[in-house]
C-alpha cells in the first residue's frame, strides 16, 4: 500500500466518523427524559441542550441535571429538537446550553431561541462550551432571551473544551450558583 492510499483510507475514516457523530448528534438532539428526585420537589427545572459533534454540551446537561436532582429538581433533559423543549410553562427554571461553533452557538439552538415563547415567573440561564477563550456565544443566546424580556440570570462560556465536557465539578457549581 503506497502512502497515498493509506491518506485515503484514513480521510474516508474520519468523514464516516465525522457522518456518525452528526447522526448520533441529530438523533439525541431529538430525544428528551425525565429525572425526579428521591424525596421532596422544591421545583422544576428545563434543560434544552444542542449534543453537538462531541458530546460535551449534553455531558455538561447531564451533570447539571444530576446538581439539580441533588438539590430536589425535578429535571427534564431535551434535545433542542425535541418535542418538550418549546413548552416551557410550569417549569420554574430554564437552562439552555450550546456548543461553539463558528464563534456562535448552533443553528438549532439560535431557531430554538428565536421560536421560544416569552415565559413570566421562569428564571433562566445559558451556557455555552468553547475551544476557545475568547468567544462567548453564551452571551448571543442571553441576548436573543433578553430581546424576549426573559431576565437571563446567569450566562457562562466554559472554555478551553476542546473534546467532551470536562471537570464535572464546573458545571455542579454552575447549578448552585444558579439556585
Ligand atoms: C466544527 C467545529 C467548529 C468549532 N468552532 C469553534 C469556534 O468558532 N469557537 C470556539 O471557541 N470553539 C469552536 N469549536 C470548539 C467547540 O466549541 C468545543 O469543542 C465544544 O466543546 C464542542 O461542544 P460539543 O462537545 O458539545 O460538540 C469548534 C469545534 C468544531 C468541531
Amino acid at each position: 500500500m503506497d502512502i497515498l492510499m493509506i491518506l485515503g483510507v484514513f480521510i474516508g475514516l474520519l468523514i464516516l466518523i465525522m457522518i456518525i457523530s452528526w447522526l448520533i448528534g441529530v438523533i439525541r438532539s431529538k430525544s428528551s427524559h425525565f429525572i425526579k428526585p428521591s424525596g421532596d420537589i422544591r421545583g422544576k427545572a428545563l434543560i434544552v441542550y444542542d449534543p453537538g459533534f462531541t458530546g460535551g454540551t449534553r455531558t455538561a446537561a447531564i451533570y447539571m441535571a444530576e446538581e439539580l436532582k441533588s438539590n430536589g429538581y425535578e429535571v427534564t433533559l431535551a434535545g433542542v429538537r425535541s418535542a418538550v423543549a418549546l413548552n416551557t410553562s410550569g417549569y420554574d427554571l430554564l437552562i439552555v446550553g450550546s456548543p461553539t461553533y463558528g464563534a456562535k452557538p448552533t443553528g438549532p439552538v439560535e431557531t430554538y431561541l428565536n421560536n421560544l415563547k416569552p415565559a413570566e415567573n421562569i428564571i433562566t440561564a445559558v451556557y455555552a462550551l468553547a475551544g476557545s477563550e475568547d468567544q462567548d456565544s453564551n452571551t448571543i443566546m442571553a441576548q436573543a432571551l433578553e430581546d424576549k424580556n426573559m431576565k437571563v440570570k446567569l450566562s457562562t462560556k466554559f472554555g478551553h473544551t476542546v473534546w467532551g465536557a470536562g471537570d464535572k465539578n464546573k458545571y455542579s457549581q454552575f447549578i448552585v450558583r444558579l439556585l
